[in-house]
This record gives C-alpha cells, sequence and structure tokens, in this order.
C-alpha cells in the first residue's frame, strides 16, 4: 500500500521501502584529496545514518574479492593497483532506500561525466580516480558490508529527531 501511494504521487519506479544498509568506501583519492569530511557531510546532510566507519589499508586480496565482479575487465588490475595504493574511510550508511539514494548521491561512475550536485559530479574530474564505492543492490551490500565489517562493528543508534528524518505517523519510516 505504501508502495502503490508513492507511486502514484511521482510516477517514478518504485523506491525500497525498508531500512537498508549499504558499503560506502571513499577511495584513495578522496582520502589524500582531503574530501573526507566533505563527502560524508552528504550522507548525514541527507538524513542517512553512518552506523560503521574505520580508515584502513585494503589488502590486494581484499579488493580483489571485492570487486570480483570485474575480475577479467580491461581496468581490472589498474582498480585493485588504485584500491590498494594509499588508505581508505569504509562506511556503512543506513536508512529506508539507502543502497539506491547513496548510488544517486555519487553519481555517475565516471567523474567526467556525472551530474553536477553529486559527489563524482563535484569533486572530481577523472573516470578512475572517481572518489567513492557504493553497493549497487541490497545483496551486494550485504556480500560487501561482509567484506569488511564484523557485525559487532556496526551499531544501533537511536536518534531522537527520527521523527523529523522520517514521517513515522504509519508506523513505517516514510
Ligand atoms: P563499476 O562497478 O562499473 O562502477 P561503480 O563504481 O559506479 O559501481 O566500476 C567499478 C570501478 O571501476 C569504477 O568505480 C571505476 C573503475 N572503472 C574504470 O576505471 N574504468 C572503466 O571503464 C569502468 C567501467 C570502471
Ligand atoms: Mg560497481
Amino acid at each position: 500500500m505504501l508502495l502503490a501511494r508513492t507511486q502514484r504521487m511521482d510516477r517514478n519506479p518504485p523506491m525500497a521501502t525498508e531500512i537498508q544498509t549499504t558499503l560506502i568506501i571513499l577511495k584513495p583519492d578522496a582520502v589524500q584529496r582531503s574530501l573526507m569530511g566533505r563527502i560524508m557531510s552528504r550522507f548525514e546532510d541527507k538524513g542517512l545514518q553512518i552506523v560503521g566507519c574505520k580508515m584502513m589499508r585494503i589488502s590486494r586480496e581484499l579488493a580483489e574479492r571485492h570487486y570480483e565482479v570485474h575480475r577479467g575487465k580491461p581496468f581490472h588490475e589498474r582498480l585493485v593497483q588504485f584500491m590498494t595504493s594509499s588508505p581508505v574511510l569504509v562506511m556503512a550508511v543506513r536508512g529506508v532506500g539507502a543502497v539506491e539514494i547513496c548510488r544517486k548521491l555519487m553519481g555517475f561512475k565516471f567523474g567526467s561525466q556525472a551530474e553536477p550536485g553529486t559527489i563524482r559530479g563535484d569533486f572530481g574530474v577523472s573516470n578512475s580516480f572517481n572518489l567513492i564505492h557504493g553497493s549497487d543492490s541490497p545483496e551486494t551490500a550485504q556480500f560487501e558490508l561482509a567484506l569488511f565489517f564484523d557485525a559487532g562493528e556496526l551499531v544501533e543508534i537511536d536518534r531522537a529527531i527520527e521523527g523529523w528524518v522520517y514521517d513515522l505517523s504509519t508506523g513505517s519510516p516514510e
């Protein structure tokens, strides 16, 4: 019923209505360029919760598992080298429909073509050094979160502001 109402309202494809947690990585270029705070603010400003966050140096093994889906593609080796070249910041980001919302905030995959207003569109021009990774589906998010975080590393945040971030009057966050 929730979904039907949303579809009637704006005729967009249905958005997820459940709370999701997704994996975001601020890549080595974002860390080196001192953009971490400004990029994290985009997610906080939107109303999403950061429920896990740490700096790390990604090992080759972890990078290869994370980008397994791109194995054999011409850019794969350069991508793995880039992701392991310098520390990254990994985040678990939570909210209703968080997977798709984060992908929209990130923008198109290539910095040169990413829309202004998106993270990739506002902060970069390179296609391979594109600042940020975000899981592309709820299933991918589960797989990727498990690669980077132990279950105990994610927190539950009982935010006082939640009733102003979401309309909770229907019993589920809208
Ligand atoms: P992809 O999963 O297609 O993009 P996204 O990060 O938006 O999910 O590609 C993974 C990363 O690989 C991408 O962020 C940048 C890099 N890449 C290249 O360097 N060259 C390419 O031609 C492509 C398709 C990706
Ligand atoms: Mg991808």
